[in-house]
């Protein structure tokens, strides 16, 4: 459906990519992702033009949308584009944000495009605010609005640039299923995100970008779980943990729990795991660990475990002689041994490290 040869974008000296070379099919659902700057956003930006390439060829349906005489606007009714900050119109109600393109660019009668967005609005759940102004909605509410909007030009592929990343946390859920549900009924996407449970979950091929183009390429559970080449293998392995280094006494026990929040949605959904970790994780540190350290270096990470699949929570932190935890308040020590589904203490060199498992 979509095919993209040479393609190469520069600023001045500055080469975002080039030689990206990439054909998506029809019912393709693909997620984007890699490091901040390595040209996601203009990648996407340049498949539907919104950003001029500086060399290279884009076909869609066979037809050269690059080449200088091509009807860009018509070639752009064919994709859509869905961005961080929503991008409504703010000044007209959410239906007539629906109704607006179809009426004008595709001659739409007002009632058609009217009973159209309508079926949109129902789609995406937000039917009811049919008669709002954008404003009186929630950033979750106005993304599932901006989605419907897209589609109401019927669209071949629909490209979204990090939907989610300017929402309220307890926000996310709601656009991701709402991308579920289009992905289900086979809609073409092409998805920048750093929700890596969810580009698990939906896509059916994940591109990393990385050194100026598509560094690798492959399904989601390639890409995630056995990635081909070093820096997507570096880049997996950072995001599938979550590190913390604590140096003193009085260390930001509100902005940790954040990290481990934060990173537990994205990787994992919202579930009371979340809790847990939280709280295993405040009874080791503030009541165990650091009541029994006099230079405090403790190095946090929360992961998956290779093997066993299930959620580790790692402390690593020098001491003088071997750490017990059973030395220490033997509440906390009970609060975190049943919360646990597996835990081990080891010392080696000054070294200690204790892995509680979820
Ligand atoms: N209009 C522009 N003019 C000059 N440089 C730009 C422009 N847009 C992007 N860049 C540069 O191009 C590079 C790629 O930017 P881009 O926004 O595509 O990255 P990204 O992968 O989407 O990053 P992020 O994950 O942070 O969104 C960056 O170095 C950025 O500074
Ligand atoms: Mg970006």
């Amino acid at each position: 459906m979509i095919e993209i040869r040479g393609l190469k974008k520069a600023y001045g000296d500055l080469v975002v990519f080039e030689d990206v070379n990439l054909s998506i099919s029809s019912g393709e659902v693909i997620s984007v992702i890699g490091p901040s700057g390595t040209g996601k956003s203009t990648l996407l930006r340049c498949i539907n033009l919104l950003d001029t390439p500086t060399s290279g060829e884009i076909y869609i349906d066979d037809e050269n949308i690059t080449a200088p005489r091509a009807d860009v606007s018509a070639l752009r009714q064919k994709m859509g584009m869905v961005f961080q900050s929503f991008n409504l119109f703010n000044h007209l109600m959410v239906i007539e944000n629906l109704m607006l393109a179809p009426v004008r660019l595709k001659g739409m009668s007002r009632q058609q495009a009217y009973d159209k967005g309508m079926g949109l609005l129902e789609l995406v759940g937000v039917a009811d605010k049919a008669l709002e102004f954008p404003s009186e909605l929630s950033g979750g509410q106005k993304q599932r609005v901006a989605i419907a909007r897209t589609l109401a030009m019927e669209p071949q592929i629909v490209l979204f640039d990090e939907p989610t990343s300017a929402l309220d946390p307890t926000r996310v859920s709601e656009v991701l299923n709402v991308i579920r549900r289009l992905a289900k009924d086979g809609l073409t996407m092409m998805i920048v995100t750093h929700e890596m449970e969810f580009a698990r979950n939906v896509s059916t091929r994940v591109l990393y970008m990385d050194e100026k183009g598509i560094y690798e390429d492959g399904s989601p559970e390639q890409v995630f779980d056995a990635p081909v080449r070093e820096k997507t293998r570096d880049f997996i392995q950072r995001v599938k943990s979550f590190e913390y280094r604590i140096t003193s006494h009085s260390f930001d026990l509100y902005e940790m729990n954040g990290g481990i929040e934060q990173f537990m949605m994205k990787n994992y959904g919202s579930s009371q795991a979340i809790r847990q970790a939280q709280l295993i994780c405040e009874e080791m540190l503030v009541n165990l660990l650091l009541p029994a350290l006099t230079s405090v270096d403790v190095t946090f990470t929360l992961k998956k475990e290779d093997r066993s699949e299930r959620l580790a929570l790692l402390f690593a932190f020098p001491s003088e002689t071997a750490f017990s935890m059973d030395a220490g308040d033997s509440l906390a020590a009970d609060i975190v041994r049943n919360l646990a589904s597996g835990f081990s203490e080891s010392y080696a060199d000054g070294e200690n490290l204790i892995t509680v498992e979820l």
